[in-house]
Protein backbone atom coordinates (compact mmCIF):
# COMPACT_ATOMS: atom_id res chain seq x y z
CA UNK A 1 0.00 0.00 0.00
CA UNK A 2 1.09 3.91 -0.25
CA UNK A 3 1.72 5.13 3.00
CA UNK A 4 2.79 8.83 3.91
CA UNK A 5 4.30 9.40 7.24
CA UNK A 6 4.02 13.46 7.67
CA UNK A 7 5.95 14.36 10.76
CA UNK A 8 6.96 16.90 12.96
CA UNK A 9 10.12 17.28 15.11
CA UNK A 10 12.86 19.86 16.82
CA UNK A 11 15.67 17.69 17.90
CA UNK A 12 15.26 15.16 14.80
CA UNK A 13 13.84 12.23 17.15
CA UNK A 14 10.65 12.01 15.57
CA UNK A 15 12.56 11.39 11.99
CA UNK A 16 14.67 9.15 13.04
CA UNK A 17 11.40 7.37 14.61
CA UNK A 18 9.71 7.95 11.29
CA UNK A 19 12.73 5.89 9.40
CA UNK A 20 12.55 3.65 11.83
CA UNK A 21 8.43 2.98 11.10
CA UNK A 22 9.41 3.22 6.83
CA UNK A 23 11.63 0.93 6.85
CA UNK A 24 9.67 -1.21 9.08
CA UNK A 25 6.31 -1.33 6.62
CA UNK A 26 8.58 -1.00 3.21
CA UNK A 27 10.44 -4.65 4.37
CA UNK A 28 6.51 -5.61 4.27
CA UNK A 29 6.26 -4.64 1.13
CA UNK A 30 4.64 -1.12 1.56
CA UNK A 31 5.82 1.89 -0.56
CA UNK A 32 6.60 4.92 2.35
CA UNK A 33 7.14 8.49 1.97
CA UNK A 34 8.39 10.27 4.37
CA UNK A 35 7.11 14.19 4.24
CA UNK A 36 8.58 16.93 6.90
CA UNK A 37 5.54 18.86 7.94
CA UNK A 38 7.59 22.03 7.31
CA UNK A 39 9.57 23.29 3.95
CA UNK A 40 11.98 25.93 4.12
CA UNK A 41 12.10 28.52 2.27
CA UNK A 42 14.35 30.27 0.06
CA UNK A 43 15.38 32.67 3.00
CA UNK A 44 15.77 29.85 5.41
CA UNK A 45 12.39 30.11 7.33
CA UNK A 46 9.89 27.37 7.94
CA UNK A 47 6.67 27.38 6.73
CA UNK A 48 3.55 24.87 5.97
CA UNK A 49 3.73 23.88 2.66
CA UNK A 50 -0.16 22.93 2.13
CA UNK A 51 -0.36 22.30 -1.34
CA UNK A 52 2.01 19.72 -1.80
CA UNK A 53 1.27 18.59 1.56
CA UNK A 54 -2.62 17.70 0.50
CA UNK A 55 -1.03 16.04 -2.72
CA UNK A 56 0.83 13.87 -1.01
CA UNK A 57 -1.92 13.07 1.17
CA UNK A 58 -4.30 12.78 -1.98
CA UNK A 59 -1.84 10.31 -3.37
CA UNK A 60 -1.47 8.20 -0.33
CA UNK A 61 -3.67 5.14 1.05
CA UNK A 62 -2.20 5.58 4.61
CA UNK A 63 -1.35 8.51 6.38
CA UNK A 64 0.77 8.36 9.58
CA UNK A 65 0.93 11.60 11.77
CA UNK A 66 4.10 11.77 13.96
CA UNK A 67 5.05 14.78 16.32
CA UNK A 68 7.12 15.33 19.05
CA UNK A 69 5.45 16.71 22.48
CA UNK A 70 6.11 20.50 22.87
CA UNK A 71 5.37 23.80 24.75
CA UNK A 72 3.59 25.79 22.26
CA UNK A 73 0.59 28.40 22.49
CA UNK A 74 1.80 28.92 26.21
CA UNK A 75 0.57 25.12 26.80
CA UNK A 76 2.20 21.60 27.44
CA UNK A 77 1.59 18.61 26.19
CA UNK A 78 1.19 20.19 22.42
CA UNK A 79 1.94 18.79 19.21
CA UNK A 80 4.69 20.57 17.37
CA UNK A 81 3.49 24.18 15.61
CA UNK A 82 3.39 22.55 12.10
CA UNK A 83 0.53 20.18 13.02
CA UNK A 84 -1.29 22.72 14.66
CA UNK A 85 -0.68 24.80 11.27
CA UNK A 86 -2.41 22.28 9.53
CA UNK A 87 -5.28 21.50 12.04
CA UNK A 88 -6.49 25.33 10.35
CA UNK A 89 -6.75 23.36 7.04
CA UNK A 90 -8.78 19.75 8.13
CA UNK A 91 -11.90 20.44 5.93
CA UNK A 92 -9.03 20.16 3.07
CA UNK A 93 -8.27 17.17 4.02
CA UNK A 94 -10.07 13.81 2.62
CA UNK A 95 -10.06 12.48 5.81
CA UNK A 96 -12.84 9.71 5.02
CA UNK A 97 -11.15 8.57 2.21
CA UNK A 98 -8.01 7.99 4.13
CA UNK A 99 -7.05 5.59 7.33
CA UNK A 100 -4.82 7.00 9.33
CA UNK A 101 -2.03 6.50 12.38
CA UNK A 102 -0.42 8.46 14.63
CA UNK A 103 2.49 8.52 17.02
CA UNK A 104 4.00 10.84 19.56
CA UNK A 105 7.54 11.56 21.42
CA UNK A 106 7.77 12.62 24.34
CA UNK A 107 9.34 12.59 28.19
CA UNK A 108 7.27 10.94 31.19
CA UNK A 109 10.29 11.60 33.43
CA UNK A 110 10.07 15.54 33.21
CA UNK A 111 6.57 15.87 31.48
CA UNK A 112 4.29 13.15 33.67
CA UNK A 113 1.11 14.86 33.46
CA UNK A 114 1.37 15.90 29.79
CA UNK A 115 3.38 12.91 28.49
CA UNK A 116 3.24 12.44 24.65
CA UNK A 117 0.07 14.93 24.94
CA UNK A 118 0.67 14.93 21.01
CA UNK A 119 -1.06 11.74 20.34
CA UNK A 120 -3.90 12.41 22.03
CA UNK A 121 -4.30 15.97 20.05
CA UNK A 122 -3.23 13.78 16.79
CA UNK A 123 -5.87 11.19 17.63
CA UNK A 124 -8.47 14.44 18.20
CA UNK A 125 -7.87 15.82 14.44
CA UNK A 126 -7.88 12.71 12.74
CA UNK A 127 -11.77 11.29 14.50
CA UNK A 128 -13.00 14.96 15.00
CA UNK A 129 -12.11 14.89 11.40
CA UNK A 130 -13.96 11.59 10.22
CA UNK A 131 -11.26 9.86 9.73
CA UNK A 132 -9.96 6.22 10.98
CA UNK A 133 -7.49 5.02 13.24
CA UNK A 134 -6.10 1.59 12.31
CA UNK A 135 -4.15 1.18 15.79
CA UNK A 136 -3.95 2.67 18.89
CA UNK A 137 -1.37 5.90 18.87
CA UNK A 138 1.91 5.01 20.16
CA UNK A 139 3.19 6.84 22.60
CA UNK A 140 7.16 7.19 22.46
CA UNK A 141 9.58 7.80 25.83
CA UNK A 142 12.37 9.55 25.48
CA UNK A 143 13.59 8.14 21.85
CA UNK A 144 17.51 9.32 22.60
CA UNK A 145 17.87 7.66 26.08
CA UNK A 146 16.13 4.24 25.48
CA UNK A 147 16.97 4.07 21.62
CA UNK A 148 17.13 -0.05 21.31
CA UNK A 149 14.04 -0.45 23.36
CA UNK A 150 12.31 2.08 21.71
CA UNK A 151 13.56 0.74 18.20
CA UNK A 152 12.05 -2.52 19.22
CA UNK A 153 8.77 -0.56 20.25
CA UNK A 154 8.33 1.39 17.20
CA UNK A 155 8.96 -1.88 15.07
CA UNK A 156 6.09 -3.74 16.89
CA UNK A 157 3.87 -1.15 16.39
CA UNK A 158 4.89 -0.54 12.60
CA UNK A 159 4.43 -4.33 12.30
CA UNK A 160 0.82 -4.13 13.68
CA UNK A 161 -0.11 -1.28 11.47
CA UNK A 162 1.42 -3.10 8.89
CA UNK A 163 -0.85 -5.97 9.52
CA UNK A 164 -4.08 -4.28 9.75
CA UNK A 165 -3.45 -2.58 6.37
CA UNK A 166 -2.85 -5.18 4.30
CA UNK A 167 -6.23 -6.72 6.14
CA UNK A 168 -7.92 -4.05 4.90
CA UNK A 169 -6.35 -3.90 1.53
CA UNK A 170 -9.41 -4.30 -0.84
CA UNK A 171 -11.80 -1.82 1.18
CA UNK A 172 -8.65 0.70 0.64
CA UNK A 173 -8.81 0.20 -2.75
CA UNK A 174 -12.20 0.23 -3.49
C1 LIG B 1 10.28 22.97 25.50
C2 LIG B 1 9.94 21.50 25.58
C3 LIG B 1 8.66 21.12 25.92
C4 LIG B 1 8.32 19.76 26.00
N1 LIG B 1 7.04 19.40 26.40
C5 LIG B 1 6.73 18.09 26.52
C6 LIG B 1 5.44 17.69 26.98
O1 LIG B 1 4.55 18.49 27.28
N2 LIG B 1 5.16 16.35 27.07
C7 LIG B 1 6.11 15.40 26.77
O2 LIG B 1 5.81 14.21 26.90
N3 LIG B 1 7.35 15.76 26.34
C8 LIG B 1 7.69 17.06 26.20
N4 LIG B 1 8.94 17.42 25.77
C9 LIG B 1 9.92 16.36 25.43
C10 LIG B 1 10.00 16.13 23.91
O3 LIG B 1 8.74 15.85 23.35
C11 LIG B 1 10.95 14.96 23.63
O4 LIG B 1 12.26 15.33 23.99
C12 LIG B 1 10.91 14.47 22.21
O5 LIG B 1 11.69 13.32 22.08
C13 LIG B 1 11.39 15.52 21.20
O6 LIG B 1 11.17 15.03 19.91
P1 LIG B 1 11.98 15.60 18.65
O7 LIG B 1 13.41 15.14 18.82
O8 LIG B 1 11.33 14.98 17.47
O9 LIG B 1 11.86 17.10 18.65
C14 LIG B 1 9.29 18.77 25.71
C15 LIG B 1 10.61 19.17 25.39
C16 LIG B 1 10.94 20.51 25.33
C17 LIG B 1 12.35 20.90 25.02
Amino acid sequence: MKVLIVFATYSQGTRLASEIIKDTLEKDGHDVTMQNIFDVDASGNFYLNKEHLLQEIARNDVIIFGSCTWFENKKEGQPHSGFLALVEHAKEIPFQKKRFAVFALGDASQYAVHFCGAAGHLEKFVIENGGRLMVPPLRVDRFYFNQEKNTELIRKWAGELSSRVKGQQNLLQM
